[in-house]
């Protein structure tokens, strides 16, 4: 089968590209140039693309033309400006990315008869937080304070619409949070804080040790991304999907700190800089029960099984090993081990 991945020279990308890659598809990709370290370019993951076209997704002809010259299977669309705090500073290019890209990326599928099936990422900040212990279930109310979170909202909600009014290629929206994974060098996620100041022996402050997070490996996230796919493919799964982490695995960030710099090892260290911070806004969780009864997906990484896989991995590929063996590795370890949760099936 030939998948166009957007956004592939990212975390969440690169990783999805080699799963793809190292199952026999062929992969096309659609994104900006990577940032440098991540694992993009350090597995190499160019070279096993059919096509590597680096396009802004707010380009809307330039995009439509490049969708329709790959004229692959299945889109899988995960570009985004994806952080909050840059959204702060650049709201206008976060609206424009996420919300008009998307737009964009709907029009360009629309144009593209070869074009089977679509999976649009957003993420688990598209519910509106009012604060509930629960988990967020599909049917919840959509909304977002911060313009990462509503711009995404407004992405899910432009899909929505798009696959309600016009008919074509089954499309599903697939709603998940934060990941972990090896090969994530993004701003402002705490794994990757963290393990830049254990390599460099600089004890990181963490401003939140008590915030409780949902903490899920990009592998657990990908076999749903993956599972859905498989599904709209078979004839079923259009609509939104939850892909969360299972309560055992929301933990405090001085619960992943601790373990992660006692994994790490040698005398890693963090510093707790609370000082009287006030807390955060109550933890969004998401309910995930549908994507398992419905699809058979489930998590196979639980805390603490995908800190240690990140953290494995960053200490193996900073010693010098081969980043895309150790990927591989690890893919080839997780489809024995989820089963039928894998994307065995058609992938
Ligand atoms: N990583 C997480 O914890 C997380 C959580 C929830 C949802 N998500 C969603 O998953 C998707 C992938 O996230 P990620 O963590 O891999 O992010 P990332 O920042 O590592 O990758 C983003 C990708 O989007 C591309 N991109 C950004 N702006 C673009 C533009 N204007 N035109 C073309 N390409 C553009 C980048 O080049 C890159 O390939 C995003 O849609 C994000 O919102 C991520």
């Amino acid at each position: 089968m030939h998948i166009l991945v957007t956004g592939h020279t990212g975390f969440k990308g690169a990783w999805l590209s080699l799963i793809l890659a190292s199952r026999g598809h062929d992969v096309s990709g659609i994104a900006l140039d990577p940032l440098p370290g991540g694992l993009f370019e350090r597995a190499d993951i160019a070279s096993l693309l059919r096509d590597d076209i680096r396009l802004d997704i707010r380009d809307r002809a330039g995009l439509e033309y490049a969708v329709g010259a790959t004229g692959a299977d299945l889109v899988m669309h995960l570009a985004a400006q994806p952080l909050v705090r840059e959204s702060y500073s650049d709201p206008r290019t976060t609206f424009e990315t996420n919300v008009d890209g998307t737009l964009n990326v709907l029009e360009a599928i629309a144009a593209t008869p070869a074009t089977k099936a679509a999976v649009i990422v957003t993420t688990d900040k598209v519910y509106r937080n009012i604060g509930q212990r629960a988990g967020y279930v599909e049917t919840d109310a959509l909304g977002g304070d911060d313009p990462y979170s509503a711009s995404k909202a407004m992405a899910d909600i432009l899909t929505h619409s798009w696959m309600t009014s016009f008919p074509g290629a089954p499309t599903a929206i697939a709603r998940a949070g934060n990941v972990i994974g090896g090969g994530d060098v993004s701003k402002d996620r705490l794994l990757v804080d963290l393990v830049a100041g254990f390599e460099a022996a600089t004890p990181v402050s963490i401003r939140y040790p008590d915030a409780v997070r949902p903490w899920q490996h990009v592998l657990d996230c990908l076999s749903g991304y993956l599972t859905l796919a498989d599904a709209l493919l078979a004839g079923a799964g259009t609509g939104a999907w939850n892909f969360g982490p299972d309560p055992d695995s929301f933990q405090t960030v001085r619960q992943i700190a601790d373990a992660g710099a006692e994994l790490w090892g040698d005398g890693a260290r963090w510093v707790d800089e609370s000082g009287g911070h006030l807390h955060e806004a109550a933890l969004l969780t998401l309910d995930s029960s549908k994507a398992k009864r419905e699809l058979g997906w489930h998590n196979t990484l639980p805390f603490p099984g995908g800190l240690e896989w990140t953290i494995e991995w960053e200490r193996a590929v900073r010693g010098g090993a081969d980043a895309r063996d150790v990927t591989l590795a690890q893919i080839e370890r997780f489809t024995e081990r989820a089963g039928d949760a894998s994307w065995t099936r058609r992938f």
